[in-house]
């Protein structure tokens, strides 16, 4: 592993605060290829190595989870030249990238409908995932052929499946718990962090229910650009926000002001 850069903010970075699990939908590779006139695919050839500089740095900085949104479900609408070379640019990611992968001890897992997937990408997945598995160090999770709505239907379908052969469909009940055991992400903490470049403020089917309390994170840079300052500036800004998770933070107003409050209401 290279030493860290001291040029970038990385000594401002609180490292007792780092988010355990940042989460990134990868956006504007066409638009990145665009202003250069060049083809579309030029943006998603050049985003992988914003993927192989996010995966070091998160690797370096000792992040427990980094999920990236490599293919959503709806992008199968994109013409077959560029899906084609989607997968192209994936298998040649994970064939370049293993030994590197397995010096850094990172698990490498991934979510979605893999049964849809083309046979070689599914293979060359199986093999890294394989190779991987008894890895203890940063997981790195690939979103393909995702949506977090096929996501949650699947879950269901997982949860109604069991109690139908396990009989006791009659008295089931749901609960978060049971919900949370069956996504893809089932293990993983929740991300803590949620990027999203080139500026679109969307969720765009992503994690809809592992997001609920992330801390939202959106940067003008195009994803080809995204690099190791990018991601550290994100970080030192999730580092600023008060999570309250719906409660009061610890520099709120005192027990005994609300005590007050309540006199003055009550009179
Ligand atoms: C969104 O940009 C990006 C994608 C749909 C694909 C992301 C793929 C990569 C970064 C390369 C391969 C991935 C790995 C993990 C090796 P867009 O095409 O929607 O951009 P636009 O909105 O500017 O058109």
């Amino acid at each position: 592993m290279r030493p860290i850069s001291m040029k970038a903010p990385f000594h401002m970075i609180d490292p007792a605060r780092l988010p355990a699990h940042i989460a990134i939908i990868m956006d504007g590779n066409g638009r990145w290829a665009r202003r250069r006139n060049l083809p579309r695919v030029a943006g998603h050839k050049a985003g992988v190595d914003a993927v192989r500089s996010t995966v070091e740095t998160c690797t370096e900085l000792g992040i427990q989870a980094l999920t990236l949104y490599a293919f959503s479900t709806e992008n199968w609408k994109r013409p077959r030249a560029e899906v084609d070379t989607l997968w192209r640019l994936l298998r040649l990611y994970l064939s370049r990238e293993l030994p590197q992968i397995l010096r850094n001890g990172i698990r490498f897992t991934c979510m979605g409908r893999m049964d849809q997937l083309p046979a070689p990408v599914r293979e060359e997945l199986e093999t890294v995932i394989d190779a991987t598995a008894r890895n203890s160090g940063m997981c790195l999770n690939l979103a393909i052929n995702y949506s977090g709505r096929a996501e949650l239907v699947d879950a269901l379908n997982g949860i109604l499946e069991d109690a139908r052969l396990e009989g006791r469909l009659r008295e089931l009940r749901i609960d978060e718990q049971a919900i949370a055991a069956r996504l893809y992400t089932a293990g993983l903490p929740d991300p803590d962090l949620l990027i999203r470049t080139s500026g679109e403020m969307r969720i765009s089917n992503f994690l809809l229910w592992q997001i609920a309390y992330a801390e939202l994170y959106v940067t003008e840079t195009l994803w080809p650009d995204f690099r190791r300052a990018d991601l550290l500036h994100a970080i030192l800004d999730y580092q600023k926000r008060d999570r309250r998770f719906g409660g009061l933070s610890p520099a709120g107003p005192a027990e005994t002001e609300w005590i007050e409050v309540a006199g003055t209401l009550a009179r």
